[in-house]
C-alpha cells in the first residue's frame, strides 16, 4: 500500500527530524501543518516550501491541543497522516530521580501524544480514517542508564501505541511506531556520551518518509545494527542484563 499526497501534521517540525521530515514530505506533494513553541523555527522551515504552514502550539496545554486540531481540519479539509515528534530530553544525573524533571518530560513525551489522540482521533473516524505516527526511539526498548524519564517514557509509548494499534483498525485509524537510532539534531547535541551509528538528520527522515509511505507496518525502526543490539539486550537474561547495563554507567560513578 502506498499513501497518496494529503494533508500531514507534524508536531516538533520546526527543528531536527521533524523539520527534515516536513521539508520531504512538500517536496512530495504533502500540504504539511508544522507545530512546535518556537514560532522562528517554525517559519524558518515553512519558508522553504509553500506547503508548509506553521501553527504554534505548546503539547502541554490541552485546550490549545483541541483547538490546533479543530484549526488544521478548518483550513485544510483533514488530517491524513499526524506524526508526534515533540520531546524534551535532558541527561540525567545517576541515581536522582528528580520530580521537576521527569514532570517536564512525561508532561510533553508522553502526555503530549495523550493529549493529540480524542480530537485527533475524532477528526480521522469522521473522515474515514488516517495514519497516527509518533517517535518514540529505541531508547524505549530498554531501561537504559542516564536516561531514566526519557527511556521510560519512550517504553510506555511503544506500549501505548500497541495497545492503539488493535484498538483503533476497525476505525481505519493506523497506528504507527517509529524507533529511530541516534540521529544529528538539537536533543543529541547535548549528548557528552559516545553515540553509536550516529545518523545524519536526512537520512533519518528518508528512512521515516519511506516507512510511513510505503507501507502501513507498525514499526519503524533504524539503523538495523542499532535495533538489533538493543532489541538483543532486551532478551538477555536479568543477571547478564544488568552486567552489561552496569557497565554503561560513567565511570566515576
Ligand atoms: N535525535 C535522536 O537521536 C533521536 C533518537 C530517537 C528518537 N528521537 C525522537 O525524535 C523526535 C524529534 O527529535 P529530534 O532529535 O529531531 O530533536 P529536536 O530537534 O530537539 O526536536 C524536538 C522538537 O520537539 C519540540 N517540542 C519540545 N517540547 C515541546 C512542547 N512542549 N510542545 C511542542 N513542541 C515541543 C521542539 O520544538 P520547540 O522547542 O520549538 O517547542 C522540537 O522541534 C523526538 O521525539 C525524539 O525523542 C530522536
Amino acid at each position: 500500500m502506498t499513501l497518496q499526497p494529503g494533508v500531514a501534521w507534524i508536531i516538533g517540525g520546526g527543528s531536527g527530524i521533524g523539520a527534515a521530515v516536513a521539508n520531504k514530505l512538500a517536496e512530495r506533494g504533502w500540504t504539511v501543518a508544522i507545530s512546535g513553541r518556537r514560532v522562528e523555527k517554525l517559519e524558518a522551515v515553512a519558508k522553504a516550501h509553500a506547503g508548509i504552514v506553521p501553527y504554534p502550539l505548546d503539547v502541554t496545554d490541552s485546550a490549545a491541543v483541541s483547538d490546533t486540531v479543530n484549526k488544521i481540519a478548518a483550513d485544510h479539509g483533514r488530517i491524513d497522516l499526524f506524526i508526534f515528534g515533540a520531546a524534551a530530553w535532558q541527561p540525567m544525573e545517576v541515581g536522582n530521580y528528580d520530580f521537576e524533571q521527569f514532570a517536564t518530560v512525561v508532561d510533553t513525551n508522553y502526555l503530549g501524544v495523550i493529549r493529540v489522540a480524542n480530537p485527533l482521533i475524532a477528526q480521522m473516524t469522521r473522515q474515514g480514517g488516517g495514519h497516527f505516527a509518533v517517535i518514540a526511539s529505541v531508547a524505549g526498548y530498554f531501561g537504559l542508564p542516564r536516561s531514566a524519564a526519557y527511556s521510560s517514557t519512550k517504553a510506555g509509548l511503544i506500549n501505548l501505541l500497541e495497545t492503539m494499534r488493535s484498538e483503533l483498525a476497525p476505525k481505519k485509524v493506523i497506528v504507527r511506531m517509529i524507533a529511530p537510532g541516534f540521529v544529528k539534531s538539537e536533543l543529541t547535541a547535548k549528548n557528552d556520551f559516545p553515540m553509536p551509528f550516529l545518523m545524519e538528520t536526512d537520512d533519518a527522515a528518508g528512512r521515516i518518509v519511506n516507512g510511513l509511505l510505503g507501507s502501513d507496518r507498525f514499526e519503524i525502526a533504524f539503523p538495523r545494527r542499532m535495533v538489533w543490539l538493543m532489541k538483543t539486550v532486551r532478551w538477555l537474561p536479568y543477571p547478564v542484563f544488568f552486567w552489561l547495563t552496569g557497565k554503561m554507567l560513567p565511570k566515576d560513578n
